[in-house]
């Protein structure tokens, strides 16, 4: 019988990882020259990190976490997100010795044992920022506008970016009562889940998916309402500094998002070109969550992205096509002999993108396979050119051929001119 991939988690084939790896390499550029380092934290963690950080009553970690008992006893998961782990080494390390703003990015791996559909894996690659330090709007700015940024650069459109602010606990708290009040007059018709939310975690109503419950939030309190003066003139600021920066926003009261953690000001990116999953990026503040696993009092923003959103979005605007510099045709053991060898020398000495038959396939197919890779130059090993101990090099735009001594081949590339 076939042994096949779990559920949900899905293999990269080249022709994928190409893309990945050239949207990685713009991610890793683009956070550095922002002042991020990066960060690679273990795939597994203690479960009680997650628990205390995202949050007992949440989706994530009542139902979707990969969860078990290692063999000593410790009860350990994969992690379903990369902020939780992120923040843990921060205080595990001391970060905040080194700088009084930290600033990380990740590209990694996370699991969430969700109903996989598209644009929803069990096994997901997120990349995001975390800046640990400042309670300024300013700093929030930075975080929404690298996040849009990054999407506007890649040439995604119809970009949507909602935002909001849930206040400090103090204030969620208020809300949170005021909404369960006027919730209380609907408990027939809430669905069991949210009846199971509104004794927990009635935030996360606002969530709902459910046609009837959304008719409901309608008329719902505002969290806005139950704001601070100086929570109100934070989310404020951070509109104008977005205005400012011509980035284009809508406010929506009821973004809450699905993790505990959040103080203040939240927000997602969104964009209609990839299906009903249609969250590209999702962040917001955290000002406890540093203290609550036993830092100091410090506040932090970030956000992340889910890379295969991203890549769906992506797909079909730029397709990457396979191109290579030579491409060394040779018929007869010495001619394979002496192309084996050039390929070594162009691509260790010279870092060339080469590429030979290894099929030993007719000289009309290896010419072939020499325009599919659109080489710029051929380089021809035949019986006849072997016996002469030449190759010949073919100019691929020009037609122009040259004969030369064998072993000075790899000399006779302008690519290779800079030896
Ligand atoms: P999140 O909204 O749970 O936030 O996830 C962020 C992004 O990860 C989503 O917008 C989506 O693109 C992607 N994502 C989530 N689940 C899946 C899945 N099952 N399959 C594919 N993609 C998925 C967080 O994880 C927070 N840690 C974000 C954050 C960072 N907040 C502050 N800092």
């Amino acid at each position: 019988m076939k042994i096949q991939s779990i559920k949900g988690m899905y293999d990269l084939l080249p022709q994928e990882t190409k893309n990945w790896k050239q949207i990685e390499s713009i991610l890793h550029k683009f956070f550095t020259i922002h002042g991020y380092g990066e960060i690679r934290t273990p795939n597994v963690e203690q479960t009680k990190l997650f628990k205390r950080i995202i949050g007992d009553e949440t989706d994530i970690v009542t139902k979707e976490m990969y969860s078990w008992d290692d063999r000593n006893g410790d009860n350990i998961s994969l992690r379903p997100e990369l902020t939780a782990p992120t923040v843990r080494a921060f205080i595990e390390h001391n970060l905040s010795k080194l700088n009084k703003n930290t600033k990380l990015y990740y590209i990694g791996s996370a699991f969430r044992r969700e109903r996989p559909q598209k644009g929803r894996q069990r096994q997901f690659c997120q990349f995001g920022v975390e800046a640990i330090g400042s309670e300024f709007p300013e700093q929030d700015v930075e975080i929404i506008s690298m996040a849009y940024n990054i999407y506007e650069m890649l040439g995604i459109e119809n970009l949507e970016l909602v935002i909001n602010s849930v206040g400090s606990d103090e204030s969620k708290l208020k809300y949170s009562n005021e909404l369960k009040k006027y919730l209380s007059k609907y408990s027939n018709d809430l669905s069991d889940i949210s009846k199971k939310r509104y004794e927990n975690n009635p935030l996360r109503i606002l969530d709902t998916k459910d046609k009837k419950e959304k008719e409901i939030i309608i008329n719902a309190p505002n969290i806005l309402d139950f704001l601070t003066k100086d929570e109100i003139e934070h989310f404020n600021q951070v509109k104008r500094y977005l205005d400012k920066l011509g980035i284009p926003y809508s406010v929506d009261k009821n973004l809450v998002r699905g993790l505990d953690y959040y103080t203040m000001t939240t927000f997602e990116i969104r964009t209609d070109t990839i299906g009903s999953q249609d969250a590209l990026c999702g962040g917001g503040r955290y000002n406890n969550l540093v203290e609550k696993l036993g830092g100091k009092s410090i506040p932090a923003i970030g956000f992340a992205a889910g890379m295969e959103r991203l890549v769906m979005a992506i797909s079909g605007k730029e397709e990457t096509e396979d191109k290579v510099d030579i491409f060394i045709l040779s018929i007869g053991d010495l001619a394979i002999m002496n192309a084996l060898k050039i390929c070594d020398t162009l691509r260790s000495r010279l870092g060339v993108n080469v590429r030979m038959d290894l099929s030993r396939s007719s000289f009309k197919s290896q010419m072939r396979q020499a325009n599919k890779l659109k080489a710029d130059y051929v380089v021809i090993l035949g019986e006849d050119e072997i016996s002469k101990n030449i190759g010949i090099i073919k100019t691929m735009s020009s037609g122009e051929q040259t004969e030369v001594p064998l072993d000075t081949i790899h000399k006779n590339f302008d690519i290779a001119n800079n030896e």
